[in-house]
Parts: structure tokens; C-alpha cells; sequence
């Protein structure tokens, strides 16, 4: 089939970046998608064997730091499109090295920005700079109200100063260069390949180990979840039909407490496993509490559901069976990232042709 346009994706090959990479190399075979990523501890190309060897599927292993090499892919491949969704991504690892934030995600964003502006300049048309964004810019919630796309930034950790800031240099962008973006401010996802670091998976490893269940605190925040593949959907949609210089807010409208998240983890995993009723909750552990700890957030997502037509598809609890059920059949996924292995794919897959 004739390459029609190309398309890069950075972080292809983390969580989110994972499924997206999955749904456009699929979705879009006239399409080329060159997966741009570090290969962080957090980007895994297992996650991605099943497209691995699809013709209008390329890997390159790079920083987004790296202004000469973004410069010779934008010479080689031509991009109309990026889907900017490499970052690091995880509060905890941002409160103890904050430094790491600011230069991938601030700096590797504004380096990708320099980068599409210098090679679109002369032809901005049908052209689109896609940023991956969180609701964690908007700060934290009380008990009452929702995020929309009006509401004032507030970032309140070092991970989500860094996303607030790469948000403005791409809005900064656009009103200054008249660079085509489009940002989407998404709440928690969940769902298979996510890394173990995270609340939902980090349970599940530790329930089918039998280990300890860390509660920061008492357990009362709030988070909106979403299925990722739900998310990537809707930067599908956003993708083809938003409006240039738009923000959408993408939500679950799905909130829940933590401790309740780990007490439904536990019950079903107890099912599943053949286990007692309530033999996993007793391994539920209060830990001290994140610094900083963002209370709430929860999306308000009218605004991609009334323009562009989109909303979840799937329960929370069907969804957290799927999860559940992915990691019961993909044990030697999460125990090629607990141990380590799984970084050493990149070296047989790609070092040794
Ligand atoms: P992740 O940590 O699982 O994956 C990040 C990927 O980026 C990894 O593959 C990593 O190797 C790559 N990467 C990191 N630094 C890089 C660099 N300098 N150059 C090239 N590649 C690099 O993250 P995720 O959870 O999939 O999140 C993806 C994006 O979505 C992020 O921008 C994040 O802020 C945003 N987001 C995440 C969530 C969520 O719940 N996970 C929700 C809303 C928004
Ligand atoms: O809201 C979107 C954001 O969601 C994304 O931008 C981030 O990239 C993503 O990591 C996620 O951030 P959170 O901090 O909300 O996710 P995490 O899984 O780290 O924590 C979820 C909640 O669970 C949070 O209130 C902290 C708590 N927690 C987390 C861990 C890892 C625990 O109680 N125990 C834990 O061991």
C-alpha cells in the first residue's frame, strides 16, 4: 500500500505511547509511524512485539533532547504529524530527581516544537503538533467540582510544573509561530502494559506476590480513571477532528478513593485467583503519605463529548477485570520488568541484525 503521510510518535514504546503506536500502525496502513524513544526504565519495546514487523512500522531509539537527530527525521521521514507522548511520567520519581523532568519533558518539548516550526515554516498546512497532556496541571481538586478546559493552571509537583510548562510552550508556539497544536489534558489511565511503578499495577504485581499493599496516607485521594485504550481513542478522534489551537479535556467520569481501588483490586483478584474472600485485603499497608499529595482531580469532559463525539466505553470494573485478567496471562511480561530482562530486548531485537 502507498505511504500516504508519516506520522512520528514519541515514547511509543511506554504505556500509553504503546497503545497509540498499536492503534495508528493498524488503523492506518497507508499511514507511516516512526516510534521515537529513549528507552527509558519506562519504555519497553515488548510492549510492542505483536507490530513490530508491520511494513509501515519503524523504531529509532533516541532522546527528544536531541535536536540534530529530530532535524534528520524530520529530513528523512517528512513528518505531517506528531503525537508528542514521551515524557517521564511519575510524581514520586520527579519529587526525588525533579531535574530529569524539566529536561525531558520541557526541554525535549520545546526541542520538538524548534524542530517542527523550522521544517514546516515554509508549508504549515495540514500539518499537526500533537500534544499528550495531564490533568495534573490543573492542580488539585476539594470535594466538589471538575476541571474543564478553562481552568487556571496550578501545578503543585515537580511532574506536573513540568507538564504546565511544556503546555505553555506549546501553546507559546502557536500563538507566536502559528505552529498547528492541539493539546488533550487527560486523568489516570489504566490498563495492560502499564508499569508496576503505578498505583493499579503496582497492587496487582503485589497481590499475586502476596506482598504488602503501600496506602500513602489514609487513602482518601481521588482520581478519575480511564481505560487507555479509551484515551487513545479519543487522540484518534482529537487527532483527525479537533480544531487547531484547541485544548480538549479527556476524562472518565469515573472516580474513585484509592483505598476503594485496592479493596475492589483485592475482591476480584481474590475471585479470580481461587483465593479467600478478603485474604488480599490483609495485606493492605499505610505507608506515609507522597509529598505534596494532590487531594483530587476529576475531568470534565463535555466539551470532547459534545464537539467531537467521543466518551468512554468501558466500566470501571469490567475494566479492571480486563487489567486484572491481562497481568494473570502476562506474568512474564511483569517479571521481564521486575528483573530487569526486558531492557535487554532492545539489544537482541535491534543491536545484534
Ligand atoms: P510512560 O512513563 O509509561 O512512558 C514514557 C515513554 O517515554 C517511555 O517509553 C520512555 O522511554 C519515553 N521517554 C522518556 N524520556 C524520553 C526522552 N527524553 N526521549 C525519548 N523518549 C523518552 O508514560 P505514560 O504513562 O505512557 O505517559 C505518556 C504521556 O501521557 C506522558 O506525556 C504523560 O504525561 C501523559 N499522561 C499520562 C497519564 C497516565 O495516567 N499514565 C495520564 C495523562 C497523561
Ligand atoms: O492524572 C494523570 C496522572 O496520573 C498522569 O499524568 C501521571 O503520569 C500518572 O502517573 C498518574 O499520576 P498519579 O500520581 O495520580 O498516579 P499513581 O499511580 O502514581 O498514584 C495514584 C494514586 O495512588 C495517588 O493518589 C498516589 C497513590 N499511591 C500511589 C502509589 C504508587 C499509593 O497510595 N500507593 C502507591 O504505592
Amino acid at each position: 500500500m502507498a505511504i500516504q503521510q508519516t506520522i512520528l510518535i514519541t515514547g511509543g514504546a511506554g504505556f500509553i505511547g504503546s497503545h497509540l503506536t498499536r492503534l495508528f500502525v493498524i488503523k492506518y496502513p497507508d499511514q507511516k509511524i516512526v516510534n521515537l524513544d529513549k528507552l527509558t526504565y519506562a519504555g519497553n519495546l515488548e510492549n510492542l512485539v505483536d507490530i513490530e514487523g508491520a511494513p509501515n512500522y519503524t523504531f529509532v531509539k533516541g532522546d527528544i533532547t536531541d535536536i540534530d537527530l529530530l532535524k534528520q527525521l524530520f529530513e528523512q521521514y517528512h513528518f505531517t504529524g506528531v503525537l508528542h507522548c514521551a515524557a517521564e511520567s511519575h510524581v514520586d520519581r520527579s519529587i526525588s530527581d525533579p531535574l530529569s523532568f524539566v529536561k525531558t519533558n520541557v526541554l525535549g518539548t520545546v526541542s520538538l516544537l524548534q524542530t517542527a516550526k523550522e521544517y514546516w515554516k515554509d508549508d504549515l498546512a495540514n500539518k499537526l503538533f500533537y500534544h499528550i497532556s495531564t490533568d495534573e496541571v490543573y492542580g488539585s481538586l476539594g470535594e466538589e467540582g471538575f476541571f474543564t478546559e478553562e481552568t487556571r493552571y496550578d501545578p503543585r509537583s515537580p511532574y506536573s510544573a513540568s507538564k504546565a510548562s511544556s503546555d505553555h510552550f506549546v501553546r507559546a508556539f502557536y500563538h507566536t509561530y502559528k505552529l498547528p497544536v492541539i493539546i488533550s489534558n487527560c486523568s489516570n489511565n489504566y490498563g495492560p502494559y502499564h508499569f508496576p511503578e503505578k498505583l493499579i499495577p503496582l497492587c496487582i504485581n503485589n497481590i499475586l506476590q502476596k506482598k504488602p499493599l503501600p496506602v500513602y496516607g489514609k487513602g482518601e485521594n481521588v482520581r478519575d480513571w480511564l481505560y487507555v485504550e479509551d484515551h487513545v481513542k479519543a487522540i484518534d478522534i482529537i487527532f483527525h477532528k479537533g480544531k487547531i489551537g484547541e485544548t480538549y479535556n479527556i476524562g472518565g467520569h469515573n472516580e474513585w478513593k484509592n483505598i476503594d481501588i485496592i479493596k475492589e483490586l483485592c475482591r476480584q483478584m481474590d475471585e479470580k485467583l481461587g483465593r479467600q474472600k478478603g485474604e488480599s485485603e490483609k495485606l493492605i499497608t499505610f505507608v506515609k503519605d507522597r509529598a505534596g499529595h494532590d487531594l483530587r482531580y476529576a475531568i470534565d469532559a463535555t466539551k470532547l463529548k459534545e464537539e467531537l463525539g467521543w466518551q468512554p466505553s468501558l466500566q470501571f470494573e469490567e475494566g479492571l477485570g480486563k487489567t486484572i485478567d491481562w497481568y494473570i496471562a502476562n506474568t512474564k511480561w511483569m517479571e521481564d520488568i521486575t528483573t530487569g530482562n526486558y531492557q535487554r530486548y532492545y539489544e537482541e531485537q535491534y543491536e545484534k541484525r
